[in-house]
């Protein structure tokens, strides 16, 4: 049985009426990986957010969205609280809309796991302090004790994936983690979701515009264009033979900027040969 199962997502503007995701279904097993990529404004993180009913409230939504067989589109917000965090953690491409800018970052942190775990608050900072040292936070109190406009977005970002590495949720929804950090970060953030899903065998919804990231990490890709998924399939596979000319266009503007970037470093491209 899948972990996730979303079915006929719908998601429109409530004011205007305008559909932005017409009818998107996919599913997820443990320990899976899902990639969502597609050209800005294409409905990734309008879907990302939709699966945790995240979106403002002018946006409106319909279908299921399935997680261990419960439909969490027919649960109320307060019986979806104890979902959110535990369950499905979200990585948000905007670090600063995730924190409540009026505290410092470690007295949220806390509270988000008190909400969900029975831990002492030194078993809080243990494991926060171990989390975020692996995700290359050098000096993890200093973070704690800094509101989140202190912090850069890369910095958010690490905390916000340190905090899913401690909470293991069943799924982790990640739009976008690693757009702010800086090449050797970005590889250890995801060597990090590598070997979280290794670990704890969380399924991952990672949302990316690095094919390259896309290929190490993921199983199967979907590809949208204007909210529409219009290809989707195993990650090899549609890198070599993908079929819609969309899905091509990604994959060959990606390497021409390979080529191109190997050219002007004088390097000759092995792999166009
Ligand atoms: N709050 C909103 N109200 C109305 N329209 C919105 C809202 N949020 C997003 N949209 C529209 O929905 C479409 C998809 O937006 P979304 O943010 O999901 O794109 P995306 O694929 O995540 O893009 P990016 O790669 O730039 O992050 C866009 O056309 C956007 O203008
Ligand atoms: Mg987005």
């Amino acid at each position: 049985m899948s972990l996730l199962e979303v079915e006929h997502l719908r998601i429109w503007d409530g004011r205007t009426g305008v559909v932005l995701v017409p009818d998107s279904s996919f599913r997820l097993s443990q320990g899976e990986c899902l990639a969502i990529v597609g050209e800005s404004g294409s409905g990734k993180s309008l879907t990302c957010r939709a699966l945790m009913r995240l979106n403002r409230s002018g946006i409106r939504q319909s279908g299921r969205i399935i997680l261990n067989g419960v439909d969490l589109a027919k649960l109320s917000d307060k019986e979806l609280r104890p979902y959110r965090g535990r369950r499905m953690c979200m990585i948000m491409q905007n670090g600063m809309r995730a924190f409540d800018p009026s505290r410092p970052v470690g007295a949220y942190l806390l509270e988000v796991l008190s909400i969900h775990y029975d831990w002492s608050r030194s078993e809080m900072n243990t494991k926060l302090s171990a989390a975020m040292t692996s995700v290359g936070l050098q000096d993890p109190s200093a973070v704690m004790g800094r509101y989140p406009h202190e912090l850069s977005g890369g910095m958010l970002q690490r905390v916000m994936i340190a905090l899913a590495i401690v909470l293991e949720p069943d799924v982790i929804i990640a739009d976008e983690p690693t757009t702010a950090l800086d090449a050797v970060t970005q590889y250890e953030v995801v060597e990090q979701f590598v070997q979280l899903r290794g670990r704890i065998g969380s399924a991952i919804v990672f949302v990316s515009h690095d094919l390259g990231v896309v290929r190490r990490i993921a199983d199967e890709v979907l590809v949208m264009k204007e909210g529409v998924i219009v290809e989707r399939g195993k990650t090899s596979q549609l890198f070599t033979d993908g079929s819609h000319p969309y899905t091509r266009y990604l994959v060959s503007s990606k390497e021409a900027i390979r080529s191109h970037y190997l050219q002007l470093m004088g390097g000759t491209d092995v792999a166009e040969g």
